[in-house]
């Protein structure tokens, strides 16, 4: 959510065209929230209906493409959750690597890992034109075309969220083989990032990942990073900056063991030395 995500943006949009509300959209986010409370994180007391109430309450009093961050206010006020220091993950364009990542290195903390962001990943839902008739199964407005998309709305107090409770030191995965690596356009870029605060938070570290086989476009050095670096000092943070993270190249390597670059890893792998993995 996402996340830092642009992407989400993107996928909103080819989906949006098409799709109305996500069929099921009821059971599948209060079975999630039941599933989260119940089994994934059993410590956290949530009402699960009453979360669901205050969703649809948002989305369905509003027209389609007016649903702002605002009109979300009871909801989140029903979903209030203390992050861990030291472990959130921002992430952008980095979709696919970014949950194997955190699924093997299991102090992270991504914005799905959440009680929202679990609830509504992947989900589309918006209201119908006349006011109070529920939710509209076989068309949602696409994003550009709306001022408030009831989604991306949601995803970005979300994301406002996620980002003023961050403490300790923080991860932030981008992607070398793109341009622009670091978007002010993107939810990092755009919401995230304004909303850490440098009181709460020790360290940025940037973790730049390029594809095994490029192209290498940006990383520490080069490119947009450059810009994110600018505004983080400005702002007071400290921060590191590394474009070979030994376990993000084991972890492409595991997906993909023929290529080249990971010819070494795959020897020392085959005689058990991977072990810091
Ligand atoms: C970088 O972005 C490209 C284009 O969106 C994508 O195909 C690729 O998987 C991304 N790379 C990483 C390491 O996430
Ligand atoms: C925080 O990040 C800094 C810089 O990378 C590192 O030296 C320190 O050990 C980290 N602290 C924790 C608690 O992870």
């Amino acid at each position: 959510m996402f996340y830092g995500l642009v992407i989400l943006l993107f996928l909103g949009e080819d989906l949006g065209a098409e799709m109305g509300t996500t069929p099921n959209l009821k059971q599948i986010v209060t079975g999630r929230c039941y599933d989260y409370v119940t089994l994934v994180n059993p410590s956290f007391r949530y009402d699960c209906e009453e979360i669901w109430r205050e969703f649809q309450e948002a989305v369905v009093r509003r027209p389609p493409c007016d649903v702002s961050v605002w009109d979300y206010r009871r909801m989140f006020r029903a979903t209030p959750q203390a992050l861990p220091c030291d472990r959130l993950l921002f992430w952008s364009k980095t979709r696919d690597l970014v949950h194997s990542y955190s699924a093997v290195a299991r102090r992270f903390w991504t914005l799905e890992d959440t009680l929202v962001g679990y609830m509504f990943n992947d989900l589309i839902w918006c209201g119908q034109k006349e006011r109070d008739r529920g939710f509209d199964f076989s068309s949602c407005p696409t994003w550009s075309t709306c001022m408030n998309h009831p989604v991306y709305s949601l995803w970005k107090q979300a994301s406002e969220n996620f980002a003023a409770s961050a403490c300790g030191n923080i991860t932030v995965l981008l992607n070398g083989s793109i341009e622009n690596a670091f978007n002010r356009k993107s939810m990092f870029g755009s919401v995230e990032l304004d909303n850490l605060n440098p009181r709460m938070v020790d360290y940025v570290n940037i973790k730049v990942v390029a594809n095994l086989e490029g192209p290498f476009i940006e990383s520490c050095t080069h490119g947009s990073i450059l810009e994110l670096i600018k505004i983080l000092r400005n702002r007071g943070f400290r921060w590191t900056c590394t474009d070979r993270d030994v376990t993000l190249m084991i972890l492409q390597c595991i997906q993909n063991p023929r290529r080249f670059s990971c010819q070494s890893y795959s020897h020392s792998l085959l005689q058990g030395q991977a072990a810091h993995l």
